[in-house]
């Protein structure tokens, strides 16, 4: 069995899942690293991983099909013979940003799919394992959703729906895996300088000239990537189902 404890971060060929597997590598462990697809990205991220000195295991699949959590589950046993950690943070924007009156059926369903349905299904499959599997060492469970699980987006309310949801799932998770030595944490970031947000650059570099945050600049993936790494190595050993807020203070009411 590999020594050093394994994190499988989903959505890591880029942007805050990358930035995530570099700094959890930093911190230690072995990674799998995994994207929709196998591309150029992806295969750079390895490329970066193995520079590091890190073990990495590489998985492309698509989250939301659930059929392929026990194969991807299985392939990281064989490899590594344990999982100390599962970082849900592969997620996709909504098709068009848009009124709440014309949000269509398809992104709807791709949210729900997506954002939401192959998160839990994926913490279910990787909690019944680490259930089955005791051990002493720190094991979490770290679910990357958004400012938009607390925000009211009204265009892009599909997102908004799905996310929050992510926030019930981790205090459900958090409470019934608590008696397992399962921490579970929610993130959730606020503007992050990747390609998820590329589109609306120019329309969030307005906002920001006029004070969009009390930390008034974009974040960064490895912003993120710090909160993981902070959780994931139990520096907050009396905390579980806990959401930290990663947004520049955001969401402070002010007046
Ligand atoms: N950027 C922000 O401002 C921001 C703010 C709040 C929350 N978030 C959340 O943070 C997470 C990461 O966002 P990001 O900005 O880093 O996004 P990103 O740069 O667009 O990267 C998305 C990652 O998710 C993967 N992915 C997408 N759909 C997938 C699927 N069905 N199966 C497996 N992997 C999939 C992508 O893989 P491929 O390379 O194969 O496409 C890629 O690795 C998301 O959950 C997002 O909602 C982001």
């Amino acid at each position: 069995m590999e020594e050093k404890p394994v994190v499988l971060v989903t959505g890591s060929s880029r942007g805050i899942g990358l930035a995530t597997a570099e700094r959890m590598a930093d911190a230690g462990f072995s990674i799998v690293l995994n994207g929709k697809k196998d591309s150029p990205a992806l295969q750079a991220a390895e490329e970066r991983l193995l520079n590091l000195g890190a073990k990495v295991l590489t998985l492309p699949f698509d989250i939301s099909d659930t059929t392929r959590h026990e194969g991807v589950l299985h392939a990281v046993i064989e490899r590594f013979g344990r999982i100390d950690c599962l970082v849900n943070n592969a997620g996709i924007s909504v098709r068009s940003r848009g009124d709440l009156l014309d949000i269509s059926e398809e992104s709807f369903d791709e949210q729900i799919a997506v954002n939401l349905r192959a998160h839990f299904f994926l913490t279910q499959r990787i909690a019944r394992w680490m259930i089955a599997n005791p051990t002493n060492s720190y094991r979490s469970i770290i679910t990357i959703s958004s400012s938009n699980a607390e925000a009211a987006s009204t265009t892009r309310g599909e997102y908004c729906i799905a996310k929050s949801a992510l926030s019930m799932m981790t205090k459900l998770f958090a409470v019934r895996l608590a008696d397992e030595n399962i921490h579970v944490f929610e993130i959730r970031p606020g503007l992050i300088a990747t390609d998820m947000t590329r589109p609306v650059r120019d329309a969030y570099e307005s906002r920001l000239s006029n004070g969009f945050s009390p930390i008034n600049r974009w974040g960064q993936p490895a912003d993120v990537a710090n909160a993981v790494e902070t959780l994931a190595t139990g520096k907050l050993p009396f905390a579980t189902g806990e959401a930290i807020h990663v947004d520049g203070g955001l969401l402070i009411s002010r007046y």
